[in-house]
């Protein structure tokens, strides 16, 4: 889905002017003396969101071993070597923990969330970590060091045999463990259960 974005750039106080014109696109970014219209450049950076058929995933591909390369150097310090977490801060990223059928996470909120338990779509985990990973440094991870560590993440747990490469097919094609445990909204479509 395509937004409008506008970003603000307060770079300080005293670049803030009173205006009383009318707003239209002409004004864009004068009429407070702050913002500018989004350039289409900057909405292609922003619009990157994937969803789960995966359809928007872009180019590249990267393994498990690469991946695990990345990991040691980028995500290990927060989500630990074995990425069990640190809590209460950094989340736990593998472990499915209990077999699907005694995992009730509704009525027990103490077991662990992990990707492998807890993410119904492996391309939705593509698109968090591009966007989002790593904390400190969000949008700086290649489209192939995102394949690789999405490929790093699900081998680990065992969603994908260690030695498959993922690239926008392969990782489209990743059915997620326990994925049956989800329903759409009504809102999506579904039906809302009690
Ligand atoms: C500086 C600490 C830090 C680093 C480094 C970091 N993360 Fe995270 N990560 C976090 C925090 C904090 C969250 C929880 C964010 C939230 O819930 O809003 C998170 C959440 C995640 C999640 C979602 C977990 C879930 O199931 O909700 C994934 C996946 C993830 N990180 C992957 C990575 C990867 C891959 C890297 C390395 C490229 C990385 N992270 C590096 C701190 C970090």
């Amino acid at each position: 889905m395509r937004h409008r974005f506008s970003l603000l750039l307060l770079t300080s106080l005293t670049a803030c002017r009173g205006g009383d014109g009318a707003a239209s696109t002409a004004d864009a970014g004068t009429r407070y003396g702050i913002g500018r219209p989004a350039d289409a450049q900057l909405v292609a950076r922003l619009d990157t969101d994937i969803d789960p058929s995966g359809t928007a995933l872009p180019a590249g591909h990267g393994t498990a071993a690469e991946g695990a390369v990345l990991y040691a150097a980028q995500c290990a310090m927060c989500h630990g070597a074995e990425g069990l977490g640190m809590p209460p801060a950094f989340p736990r990223l593998l472990g499915r923990g209990p077999k699907a059928e005694d995992f009730n996470f509704a009525s027990d909120h103490k077991l662990p969330k992990t990707i492998g338990n807890y993410w119904p779509y492996a391309t939705t985990l593509f698109d968090y970590i591009r966007r989002a990973m790593p904390l400190t440094a969000p949008g700086s991870l290649t489209d192939d060091q995102v394949y690789a560590l999405t490929a790093y993440l699900l081998a680990a747990d065992g969603v994908i045999p260690k030695e498959t490469t993922l690239d926008a097919a392969a990782l489209a094609a990743v059915k997620m463990p326990y994925t049956d445990r989800f329903i759409w909204s009504a809102e999506a479509g579904g039906q809302d259960r009690d």
